[in-house]
């Protein structure tokens, strides 16, 4: 059996066409939503996610603002830019792209941003909200996964879903996501004794560790939906220089049922979500100010 394969640029490009509608119709009420995006130092992988979330802002009708910082930016410089942007009403989302160079304090940074434009969802109340399962901005790249499980109509509530991996960015919300789901979810990591013990029972399989085709097919339960988070740049062999998952996709799809490919899967959803928070964000803001003009 060969496992069905969810397409994130095809899904992706559907529900951005979704959102610049929605983009469309708050900027006829005067309400064009607006993201700013701050980058700091010179980290060339981060350079290129802050560049593909301004254009894919650009194409979906949603104003950008880019802040960049050198390396050795002063915190205290990106402290008050952030405040200015937390007052600016024509703002609707603010995003801080990390990793922060070593003089910040990057928990202090994230909770400089007000919630209500923590269109990241990494602030800790809008964390804390997610775990207590209550409405907050969900990170990005977690969020596209459920998105994509939603398309292939994989009922999560029930089954066993193992997370590799336990960073703040996708690890833990993805943990919660899948628990407020009805999952009974294990997180594995760096440290788990027995990987392949934990991989074999899992009905849903998130892998976000950082490492070229770890996952290999014996670790996959048979039928098993594999999503693979890891974005990885292949240092040696045949395929140098290609991007490749955390899976080893041509081992994985012979045995998992439903299994997404890198490049091409959830990389481009992570975007796709930043740009629906944004949206969300300046839905509620054109609703606060119709409701405050008595409309
Ligand atoms: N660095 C890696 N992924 C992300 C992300 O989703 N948001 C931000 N702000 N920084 C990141």
């Amino acid at each position: 059996m060969t496992a069905r394969i969810i397409d994130g640029n095809a899904l992706s490009a559907r529900v951005r066409g979704e959102i610049a509608v929605r983009a469309a119709a708050l900027t006829a009420r005067g309400v064009q939503p607006c993201l700013a995006v701050m980058l700091v130092g010179a980290d060339p992988a981060s350079a290129v996610y802050v560049r593909n979330k301004v254009t894919a802002c650009e194409k979906a009708g949603i104003r950008s603002l880019r802040f960049d910082y050198p390396q050795d930016a002063d915190p205290a410089e990106v402290m008050s830019r952030l405040a200015a942007l937390n007052a600016d009403p024509a703002v609707h989302g603010i995003l801080v792209q990390l990793p922060l160079p070593p003089q910040f304090d990057e928990a202090a940074v994230l909770e400089a941003i007000d919630i209500r434009k923590d269109v990241d969802g990494f602030h800790a109340e809008n964390v804390g909200r997610l775990s207590q399962n209550r409405e907050s901005f969900i990170p990005c790249t977690p969020h596209g996964v459920m998105k994509m499980l939603e398309t292939v109509d994989v009922k999560v509530a029930g089954t066993e879903a193992v997370v590799i991996g336990r960073s703040n960015i996708v690890g833990k919300p993805m943990a919660m996501l899948l628990t407020n789901a009805g999952a009974t979810v294990t997180v594995c990591h760096s440290r788990t004794r027995d990987l392949a013990f934990h991989t074999r029972r899992a009905d849903i399989l998130v892998t976000a560790i950082g490492k070229p085709r770890f996952v290999t097919g014996d670790m996959i339960k048979p039928g098993a939906v594999v999503i693979d988070v890891g974005i990885n740049r292949l240092k040696d062999g045949p395929d140098a220089g290609k991007l490749c998952g955390d899976v080893d996709f041509e081992s994985a799809k012979e045995v998992a049922g439903v299994i997404t490919p890198v490049p091409g899967g959830v990389g481009p959803m992570t975007i796709t979500m930043l740009l629906e928070n944004t949206v969300i964000s300046a839905e509620r803001a054109a609703s606060a100010r119709d409701l405050a003009a008595g409309k």
